[in-house]
């Protein structure tokens, strides 16, 4: 039995980055460190009290959680629209958190669990990329204890009518991006290339409604209600954003990935916020990325709902 990766969620929750966080909780190839988090989907204070309200149903409240940034390293914050203001609407009746907040900010949170653990930590970025971007600007020493990166962020080459030249996570906070991208650090891009190729449809609401348990039935609010945008929008089911970029944690043969250099475009106008690969190396520069290209959606459903039913087990 290999040891399990030990992981910091950085999250936004955030439906997706929910689900991403139960799924993490309950893959015996995953150790939570700690959850850090981050504005995005809704302001810092409504995303650290879901991060809570989410290891309370799922019985995980001995993972510590941190808040970090409350807006963008250098811009005004924008928020997400996918999950409405509370950033997990659809489930009003989960009650509000009691259990505790660590008092450190998310940075040193980060910095003091990568100094205690004996190894590199794995860090798995489902938000704006605030905290990580602070972090690497506030203990660039600690830079080696970091494993890898393996975010959910950008839209570096698939274009459609789901496909616009922005993804919000990058777009939110494009120059913590930049410092990501340009830290030297093992990153893996699990962009909307990929993440709009697992949609939750009839047939896995279907299959959500076979587990059926009372776990289950709060998913289900939230994916009914995390669909709406999408379904407006687009006319497709909700993204699984987030619990794919943890999936290839947990398991790294579900993605195919491309070597290539990512810049983000911080001078555009309609494509402010772009991440642009250089897959011909026109640039002459040194691939930063493993930008996700493939991705086997059947196996990842597979996991997900295997994971998902094991909650109430645990
Ligand atoms: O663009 C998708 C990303 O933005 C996901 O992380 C989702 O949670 C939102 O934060
Ligand atoms: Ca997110």
């Amino acid at each position: 039995m290999t040891r399990p990766v030990p992981v910091i969620l950085d999250c936004d929750p955030g439906h997706d980055d929910a689900i991403a966080i139960v799924m993490a909780h309950c893959s015996p190839a995953i150790e939570i460190l700690g959850i850090t988090t981050t504005c995005g989907n809704a302001t810092l204070d409504r995303t650290t009290a879901n991060a809570r309200r989410i290891l309370e149903l799922i019985g995980a409240t001995h993972v510590p959680v941190a808040a970090g940034m409350e807006k963008p390293l250098a811009r005004d914050l924008v928020l997400g629209t996918a999950d409405g203001p509370s950033g997990l609407d659809g489930t009003p009746y989960l009650p509000d958190p009691t259990m505790p907040l660590d008092p450190r900010h998310a940075v040193d949170f980060i910095a003091d669990t990568l100094r205690a653990a004996p190894g590199p930590v794995t860090l798995v970025p489902t938000g704006p990329l605030s905290n990580i971007g602070m972090f690497l600007l506030k203990y660039p020493e600690l830079r080696d204890r970091i494993a890898r990166v393996v975010l959910m962020g950008g839209a570096m080459y698939r274009r459609s009518e789901y496909i616009t030249a922005t993804e919000f996570n990058i777009f939110c906070d494009p120059e913590a991006a930049s410092i990501v991208l340009n830290s030297g650090l093992d990153v893996t891009m699990v962009g909307l290339d990929v993440t709009m190729q697992v949609l939750i449809e009839e047939p896995e609401f279907a299959r959500l409604a076979a587990i059926d348990t009372p776990f289950a039935r709060v998913v289900h609010d939230w994916l009914r209600h995390y669909e709406k945008l999408h379904r407006g929008q687009m006319g497709v089911g909700g993204a699984m954003h987030d619990p794919l970029a943890l999936a290839c944690v947990i398991e790294p043969s579900l993605i195919t990935t491309r070597d290539a250099h990512v810049a983000i475009d911080l001078t555009a106008t309609h494509a402010f916020g772009a991440t642009v690969a250089d897959y011909w190396n026109e640039r002459g520069l040194p691939p930063n990325a493993h930008v996700a290209s493939g991705v086997d959606a059947a196996r990842f459903f597979d996991l997900m709902f295997d994971l998902l039913a094991a909650v109430d087990a645990t």
